[in-house]
């Protein structure tokens, strides 16, 4: 199955120009546990901020670009062939902002982390709610001076 992970604030911000704004260790948790032993893709731009590649997980960078990627990343440049076909198992599509907008029709079911507030982001998910209806939401125990955040899963219409 194709699903996407994403961590969005009250107005689907993702990040800011410096990155993730939030620290929410029970996000990160949460993040690991779902996409542990899957393939996860990412957009080239996510693909810089992280130094090394997500251990216990295939990690597929789309890009255009024919350079030679670090080490564990593999490099995936049409993304139509590789959604027939070139992986195996489930792929998590984890960001960020281009990618998710340009991935949203494969995606058969969303994995969100609705953190509160507004961050003044300026990367945001797409609108997704016309397409995909709330399955399941889990609310975690409040964390002093952490953001509060819900756990919610959408599945395609
Ligand atoms: N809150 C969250 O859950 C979360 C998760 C992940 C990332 N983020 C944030 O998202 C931000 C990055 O987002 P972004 O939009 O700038 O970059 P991005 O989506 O990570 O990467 C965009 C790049 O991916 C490649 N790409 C995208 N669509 C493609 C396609 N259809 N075929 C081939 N290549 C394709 C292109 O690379 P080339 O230009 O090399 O061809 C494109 O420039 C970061 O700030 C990161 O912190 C947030």
């Amino acid at each position: 199955m194709i699903r996407a992970i994403a961590a969005v604030d009250d107005r689907l911000g993702i990040s800011t120009d410096a990155g993730i704004p939030w620290n929410v260790p029970a996000d990160v948790a949460h993040f690991r546990a779902l996409t542990l032993s899957s393939n996860v893709l990412m957009g080239y731009g996510t693909y810089t901020e992280f130094a090394n590649p997500m251990e216990g997980r295939t990690n597929y960078v789309a890009t255009r670009r024919t350079e030679k990627l670090r080490e564990g990343f593999l490099r995936v440049g049409d993304l139509r062939s590789f959604f027939t076909g070139g992986f195996e198992g489930d792929l998590w599509i984890i960001g960020g902002a281009m990618l998710y907008t340009t991935t949203l029709e494969e995606v058969e079911e969303l994995a969100l982390t609705r953190v509160a507030g507004d961050f003044a982001c300026t990367k945001f998910f797409p609108p997704f709610e016309d397409k995909f209806r709330l399955g399941a939401e889990e609310v975690p125990p409040p964390v002093e001076g952490v953001p509060a955040i819900r756990f919610q899963t959408w599945q395609r219409n």
